[in-house]
């Protein structure tokens, strides 16, 4: 198969209120407001090579909208919109808008919807803010977290496995880590790539029938210590940490959550491994190899089982089931045994 897509390019999320919410990603995250219209605000980090990388949109809940990548080609946006529709899902084109040309944008088998496209209006930064480095799609900032770019999205499902094969087999992602239960069938997190990142998709077993939750969404920062040095801002401006900073074993990541004003989980990553290995297998992880928590001497907040839209079961978080969740998620999802693992414990 070609390669059909290239990138995550924004997220699109509610907002309970709006205001407060603009507020939040321009003075605390750092994010700038590139514009806004009737009903959406449109919001960019420095780095971001795209117009903007955040969508907000009012809503009674916290949660997503869509996800949206770039595909490789306009070719590669027409084979990937055939795949979908012979895969048996249909989703609309879109007519060219908000800086993008036309997309086509469709609600997979497991209720989260993402949009595709091709075209994209090329940023270019106003001469104030125009960076010395030509390539640089911005001059670096310093305002709040100032996350560099936006970096993966994590959505959680009831079937891990399910969600990692269809996107694996319809829209090219690589696979390149599963985690679960030991001597089980339960597969309680998988994570998926278009690059060489360990991931830009991570999925997550939900406990709860509602489609298409969001478990969290994560910005880049450049080094470990802009990482510190966010912990450190969120910490003096009034935002509790929910959990870390710690090291992900899979992808070998630092990592920072905290919520933002809608109450939706922000993570901030940095470090990890470049892997570009057309055929890579994925192993699959057991908590106890510190698959999330790598150093494994944190005890998990209760509160990193709850996705969006709120639901009152749980997910299982990245390190396992949390003892007390096990029968709302070993569930049948949860029992899709992998067809791709290379390595078994
Ligand atoms: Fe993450």
């Amino acid at each position: 198969m070609i390669k059909l897509l290239s990138q995550l390019t924004h997220v699109e999320i509610y907002a309970t209120d709006l205001e407060e919410s603009v507020r939040y990603y321009t003075d605390i995250v750092g994010l700038r407001v590139l514009e806004r219209d009737a009903d959406k605000v449109y919001l960019r980090a420095w780095g971001d090579y795209y117009p903007y990388s955040v969508v907000l949109v009012p809503g009674e809940a916290s949660g997503m909208v869509s996800m949206a990548w770039r595909t490789t080609s306009p070719e590669a946006l027409d084979e990937a919109v055939r795949r979908i529709e012979q895969s048996g899902y249909t989703g609309e084109w879109r007519e060219p808008g908000a800086r993008l040309g036309k997309s086509y944008v469709f609600t997979g088998p497991y209720g989260h919807t993402m949009q595709l496209f091709w075209e994209v209006e090329k940023y270019k930064a106003p001469a104030e803010l125009a960076s010395q480095y030509p390539d640089r799609p911005e001059k670096r900032s310093s305002h709040g977290l100032a996350p560099r770019h936006l970096d993966h999205v994590t959505i959680a499902t009831r079937d891990v496995v399910g969600f990692c094969e269809y996107y694996r087999d319809v829209l090219g992602f690589r696979l390149m880590a599963y985690a679960g239960l030991p001597d089980t069938p339960v597969t309680f997190f998988g994570v998926l790539t278009t690059n060489e990142k360990s991931h830009d998709l991570g999925v997550l077993l939900d406990g709860s029938d509602v489609p298409g939750r969001i478990h969290h969404y994560a910005f880049w920062v450049d080094t470990h210590e802009d990482l510190k040095r966010s912990a450190d801002l969120l910490l003096e401006n009034g935002t509790r940490i929910e959990y870390g900073p710690g090291m992900h074993g899979i992808g070998e990541q630092d990592f920072l959550y905290f919520r933002e004003a809608s109450g939706l989980r922000i993570e901030v990553n940095s470090g990890g491994y470049r892997n570009y290995v057309p055929d890579w297998e994925p192993y699959r992880w057991s908590g106890a190899e510190g698959c999330d928590d790598f150093y494994r001497n944190v005890t998990l907040p209760q509160s990193m089982l709850e996705a969006f839209p709120p639901a009152p079961q749980p997910t299982a978080t990245e390190q396992g089931l949390v003892p007390g969740t096990e029968d709302e998620l070993i569930v049948r999802g949860a029992l899709h045994t992998p067809d791709a693992v290379g390595s078994q414990h």
